[in-house]
């Protein structure tokens, strides 16, 4: 039986070890650690937590999908410990399955045997219990169908019209993560925003922090 200062320091190099792998992906390239892991990612997905929890193979995910940070992925339902004091080694697992073209906003709550539809939209800071429809945006706690993507989608070009900086360029074929432009789009766009929400005119450069 290991001690537990022998556990502890095993368990600490695990995570460094971990850490120290998952370091050279980046939110675009994760999919590829995580399929190591046995959990299914399709193409063109941006996925920024570190783990996809405890049962990466139990997490499936479509193509073309955005996690954002602090999503939690759990398929382990710990409420089986109430079984174990009559059967001990009792335990409850579920998949969860996400869909093309979902995004998954920061903080959200992913519990076990949940299938979200694709072209979804899980509001921050949401906890999913239930299967969540196609085309659908839903939120809170449990998350609940509030509106539909498509009424969002024209929202949010109505938004983008104003907020996009006027200077913006992008070469033909490129877009706004791909552009050779992109490092100068990011500081033309702190400008513009800068300017239309404080109204004021900034040149210094800011370094945007935000994650596009
Ligand atoms: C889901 C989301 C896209 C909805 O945006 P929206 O359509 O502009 O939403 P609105 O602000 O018009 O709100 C619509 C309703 O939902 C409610 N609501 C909005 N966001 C909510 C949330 N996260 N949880 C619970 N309710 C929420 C609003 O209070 C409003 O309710 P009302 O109609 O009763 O007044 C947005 O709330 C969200 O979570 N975006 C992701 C943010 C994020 O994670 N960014 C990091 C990405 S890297």
């Amino acid at each position: 039986m290991m001690s537990g200062t022998w556990q502890r320091l095993r368990d600490k190099y695990r995570r460094m070890r971990y850490l120290k792998a998952i370091a050279s992906y980046d939110r675009f390239s994760k999919a590829e650690f995580f399929r190591k892991q046995g959990a299914q990612v399709g193409e063109g997905c941006s996925i920024i937590p570190d783990n996809l929890g405890q049962e990466p193979y139990l997490v499936k995910i479509g193509n073309h999908v955005t996690i954002a940070n602090h999503v939690q992925f759990i398929n382990h339902n710990g409420a089986a410990w109430v079984c174990r004091d009559q059967d001990p080694n009792l335990q409850l697992f579920g998949p969860i399955v996400i869909d093309d073209n979902c995004v998954i906003s920061q903080n959200v709550i992913l519990l076990p045997n949940i299938h979200i539809g694709a072209n979804s939209i899980i509001g921050a800071g949401s906890v999913v219990i239930n299967d969540i429809p196609a085309n659908s945006i839903a939120m809170g706690v449990p998350a609940r169908v509030i509106g539909s993507t498509d009424k969002f989608k024209e929202k949010a070009k109505e938004i983008w019209k104003v907020q996009q900086p006027p200077d913006m360029e992008i070469e033909p074929g490129a877009d706004w993560f791909t552009s050779r432009h992109y490092q100068e789009n990011r500081e033309r766009l702190r400008r513009h925003l800068v300017k239309l929400f404080w109204g004021i005119d900034s040149n210094q450069d800011g370094g945007g922090t935000h994650q596009d």
